[in-house]
């Protein structure tokens, strides 16, 4: 198996572990006696599929058949997933995969998601920060990116913790402009109007995309998330994953969503009619300065009395995301349930009052 000229170098030392050669190998068995199991032990006594073939094409299906590409020529294949325990995992695997600790630079933006500084840190990855620059959060300063050269610059669209996304063109322009990767989370992709990176993976084979199956699947508990790359990347992240990342369980639950969308893609739709609603009272409340146009499924609010409305938050048993260490007075609220969306506004109404 060839290695990714980017990934670490250690890793084209390692030989291929056992389980893993399953996933490279086109060998057909009828008895697999080669895992030491307990043949007696029902219907979990086999390891997981290692391959996910069907899996992985029920999925590409459906999030094309959501979501159509713009133009017919975009062949996206199995050769181009991974699953992995949730993004989570993804981010972490992707990090230790490319990135030569103490070597390599990796690029986050700020204010965003915390888990890529944090797995970096640990991995002794070397870290810039580039602000996210205008009123809507929506530009990077291209030149300074490209005049340091990252390894891969982490992208989160949208954004979380601010829920707005990144200018048009930003990421193409990186992807073409940069030597490194370009990883794109799009974890909260399906509550946006906007269209997915995911049609440009032919055109760069420095695009990394993530997504997940813990926010608008809807399936947070069952640890699932996929990688969206070139199939050089997909096989070199295979060879550093653990084996069996997704259990048997996990991945029947995903075929079952896959399988019957119907009611998860009519709470897409409810969750941006209460999003458009929240945002609207929100702009009504005194104690509110700003809300952020969100295309997620949460909304960051920048409140007028934070300390006292963060008070009453917790009086009222309500907890929301402290985000002030990002910006100040900020919180994160996600979009909940009709009468919880009620409960949270009626603090907010009268810590306005206040
Ligand atoms: C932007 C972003 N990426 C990834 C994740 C992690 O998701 P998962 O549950 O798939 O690990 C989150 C979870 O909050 C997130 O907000």
């Amino acid at each position: 198996m060839i290695i990714h000229p980017k990934a670490r170098s250690l890793i084209s030392k390692l030989s291929l572990p056992n389980p893993i050669q399953k996933y490279f190998s086109n060998l057909d068995w009828e008895i697999d006696l080669s895992n030491n199991t307990n043949p007696y032990g029902g219907n979990f006594s086999e390891y997981p599929d290692v391959k996910q073939n069907e899996l992985k094409k029920l999925y590409l299906d459906t999030i094309l058949s959501i979501n159509p590409p713009p133009v017919n020529d975009i062949t996206l294949g199995i050769g181009n997933i991974l699953f992995t325990a949730g993004s989570m995992e993804g981010i972490d695997l992707i990090l230790r995969t490319f990135s030569e600790p103490k070597e390599d630079l990796v690029c986050v933006t700020s204010p965003s998601f915390s888990a890529y500084t944090h797995w970096a840190l640990i991995h002794g990855i070397r870290l810039q920060t580039m602000p996210l620059l205008g009123d809507n959060l929506a530009y990077l300063d291209i030149e300074t990116i490209l005049r340091i050269n990252p390894k891969m610059m982490f992208i989160c669209n949208p954004n979380n913790p601010t829920g707005t996304k990144i200018a048009p063109n930003t990421i193409e322009t990186l992807c073409h402009s940069m030597n490194g990767f370009v990883v794109v989370d799009e974890a909260y992709i399906e509550f946006s109007d906007d269209s997915s990176s995911l049609f440009c993976l032919n055109k760069y084979k420095n695009l990394i995309i993530l997504r997940t199956f813990s926010k608008a699947w809807g399936l947070a508990g069952i640890r699932c998330g996929a990688i969206l790359a070139d199939t050089s990347v997909i096989n070199t992240l295979r060879y550093v994953q653990l084996p069996f990342s997704i259990s048997t369980p996990s991945q029947t639950s995903v075929i079952a969503r896959l399988e019957d969308p119907k009611s998860t893609l009519e709470s897409w739709e409810k969750i941006k009619k209460s999003r458009t609603g929240l945002i609207e009272e929100l702009l009504t409340f005194k104690g509110v300065s700003t809300v952020f146009v969100s295309e997620t499924n949460f909304i960051m609010v920048i409140l007028k009395n934070f300390p006292q409305t963060m008070r009453l938050l917790s009086q009222q048993k309500i907890h929301v995301l402290d985000c002030s260490s990002s910006l100040p007075n900020a919180i994160r609220v996600s979009i909940g349930t009709e009468s919880q969306n009620q409960r949270f506004l009626e603090v907010i109404r009268f810590a306005s009052l206040a």
